[in-house]
């Protein structure tokens, strides 16, 4: 088996065909500082033959295992199939080799189709120029050999197409799960999203979560870390319930593999009756992660309240705490060192036997959080660099001067400043805090 690692290149340059073994070698991608998580997944799932790269990592899968790993992968962003691949030094040279290929192995005349595209080259300085030349080639190459033009749908294809570019080196690929392996479906589409769904779930599996520990989640936002830990918790694949993958309308996919392996699936799955705590000061953001977890199946499987965190006690003696505070967009850079300052105040007086986690874009509010960090790793939130940053917090082991906790006024965020008194606020259940008439009760 190779088991190599190989740093600075996207995808590998001298694309392989086959494993030894006569798989068929795939590509996932990941978020940059991701890859060791992913390469283990994928190793569980029953992946072979893996060369860890850049953002991503090349295996050998055979349909089934293929099928499983678009499933059950909390890492890949996406699964691709790398089909074409070729040396060229501009748009012509990449159209006139593209369209000799015979497309039709892998799609109709009639299906639509959507290209993406990343490039790193020299030679291809306008991406989306090459992208172009490519639909033309496919299009083309219908045309001629069958009459029928292809569409391109690029919300919604049949068929998505990679196009990717390292220096003269082009490889085309399939994407194996067609709408993203990021979307879980537990978002409204078009929703933005604040913390991306597979850093979230990287950035728990980095802070040592595993099901079987009290997770808390006091600014939740819409709920991103609470979805994936109880999607973790729940045992089943993160993809359960979607029913099309795009590698369903590959030549020859047999729809027996797919039943066998969601069986399979299902009888391996592995519940853990988990404790997860999420609250947010925002009302509006306690409700939309509750959506987000009945979106899922998943109600009742955090305990969910609007709380102030600088009001909240665990309830647990040890276990781990995840926080994103806001960075930057909507506050004062004096009001968001504050704010980081007395999060390190509170950690420190409330949350001893705990570690705490950290994810923040805002690198000088983060030295403010005034404790000695036990990890510290840069992750990327979109294009936004971040730092996760891990604290271990011990009885009376941290010194900070000027606690700033009990001086720092309510943070507003655009809702009603009130906050839940100290002894009623350790996370407020659904049942004790429904909707907006809880609103009410806790104002009065
Ligand atoms: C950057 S967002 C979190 C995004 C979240 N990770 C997600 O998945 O959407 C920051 C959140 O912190 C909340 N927040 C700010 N101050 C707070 C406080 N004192 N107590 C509790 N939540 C607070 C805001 O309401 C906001 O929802």
């Amino acid at each position: 088996m190779i088991n190599q690692e190989k740093q600075g290149a996207e995808q590998t340059d001298g694309q392989r065909e086959a494993t030894s073994s006569g798989l068929p070698i795939y590509f996932a991608k990941t978020l940059a500082g991701m890859e060791r998580l992913l390469k283990d997944e994928l190793v569980e799932l029953g992946a072979t033959d893996l060369v860890v790269v850049r953002r991503g990592v090349e295996f050998g899968a055979d349909m089934s295992t293929l099928v499983r790993i678009c499933l059950c992968t909390r890492f890949a962003i996406r699964v691709l199939r790398p089909v074409l691949w070729f040396k060229a030094e501009n748009t012509d040279a990449l159209y006139e080799e593209a369209t000799k290929w015979e497309w039709g192995s892998v799609m109709n005349p009639s299906a639509t189709f959507a290209i993406d595209v990343t490039a790193h080259s020299e030679y291809f300085t306008h991406s989306q120029f090459a992208t172009l030349r490519l639909k033309d080639a496919i299009v083309d190459h219908f045309r001629t050999s069958s009459g029928i033009r292809p569409n391109v749908d690029r919300e919604n294809p049949d068929v998505r197409i990679h196009l990717h570019i390292n220096q003269n080196q082009v490889t085309i690929s399939l994407d194996a799960s067609g709408r993203p392996l990021a979307r879980r479906g537990y978002r409204p589409i078009g929703a933005k999203a604040p913390l991306s769904e597979v850093l979230a779930a990287g950035l728990l599996a980095k802070a040592g979560w595993t099901p079987d520990i009290p997770l808390y989640d006091p600014m939740c936002g819409s709920g991103t870390f609470t979805v994936e830990a109880a999607l973790w918790a729940d045992g089943y694949p993160i993809q359960w319930h979607r029913r099309k993958f795009a590698f369903m309308d590959w030549r020859g996919f047999d729809e027996e593999v797919w039943w066998d392996v969601r069986d399979d699936l299902k009888s391996e799955r592995q519940f853990v009756e988990s404790t997860i705590h999420t609250s947010d000061k925002d009302y509006g953001a306690v409700s939309q992660t509750r959506a987000a977890l009945s979106n899922m199946e998943l109600d009742g499987r955090a305990e969910l309240g609007r709380s102030d965190f600088f009001k909240l006690i665990p309830r647990d003696d040890s276990g781990i705490v995840v926080i994103n505070p806001p960075y930057g967009e909507r506050m004062e850079v004096d009001d968001l060192d504050a704010m980081y300052s007395a999060i390190g105040d509170r950690l420190k007086s409330h949350w001893a036997g705990f570690s705490a986690w950290i994810i923040s874009s805002d690198f000088d509010a983060l030295k403010r959080v005034g404790l000695k960090h036990s990890s510290r790793e840069t992750m990327y939130n979109g294009p936004l660099e971040c730092r996760w940053v891990g604290f271990e917090l011990y009885e009376g082991s941290q010194e900070k001067k000027g606690s700033l906790a009990e001086e720092l006024p309510a943070v507003t965020d655009g809702v009603s400043p009130e906050v839940i008194t100290e002894e009623d606020s350790s996370v407020v259940t659904n049942e004790t805090l429904p909707d907006a008439a809880s609103d009410a009760a806790e104002a009065s």
